[in-house]
């Protein structure tokens, strides 16, 4: 039974394990929690028989006009059964009154998210790899 939250509030970072598959240098599971922490939106699905967050998906925003999603990724073992699909509908209505909900994504993903009703769009990035983990936050 998957239970989906959009709080991270008593989510422990011993929930966590096993994202960013393939990722050469991931964020550790406390540094995924910190991530939840200080997005703007989450929706995580939890399977609580085995407590584990076994899907998230984040937003970034100014709370007016505009979200960026970064992550979206459902545990392996998990896919397949709907899970990416809820949580990308369930961001999309936190996101309702926003005027531009953006994503990047692989071309071969892009039918998926036009499955949830978004559309194709270019766009330019940066990617810094020897941060990918997340970078160090500052003392001060
Ligand atoms: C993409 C992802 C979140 C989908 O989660 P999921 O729970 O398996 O998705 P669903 O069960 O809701 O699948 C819905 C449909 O999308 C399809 N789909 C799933 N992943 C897909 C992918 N990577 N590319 C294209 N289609 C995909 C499924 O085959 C399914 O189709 P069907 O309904 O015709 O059988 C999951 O595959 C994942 O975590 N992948 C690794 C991380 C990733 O790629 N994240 C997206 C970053 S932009």
């Amino acid at each position: 039974m998957i239970e989906y939250t959009t709080t991270p509030t008593g989510i422990t970072a011993d929930m966590l394990g096993g994202f960013f598959v393939g990722w050469p240098d991931p964020p550790s599971p406390p540094t995924h929690l910190r991530i939840l922490q200080s997005s703007h939106f989450v929706v995580l699905a939890v399977d609580r028989q085995a407590d584990r967050v076994v899907g998230f998906i984040n937003a970034i925003s100014d709370g007016i006009m505009a979200a960026y999603i970064p992550l979206l990724e459902v545990l392996p073992d998990y896919q397949g059964r709907g899970i990416g699909t809820e949580l990308v509908k369930r961001m999309l209505d936190k996101c309702a009154e926003l005027y531009v909900v953006d994503l990047t994504c692989d071309p071969g993903v892009q039918s998926f998210y036009a499955r949830c009703g978004m559309q194709p769009s270019t766009g330019m990035m940066v990617r810094r790899y020897e941060y990918q983990a997340g970078r160090i936050e500052q003392a001060n």
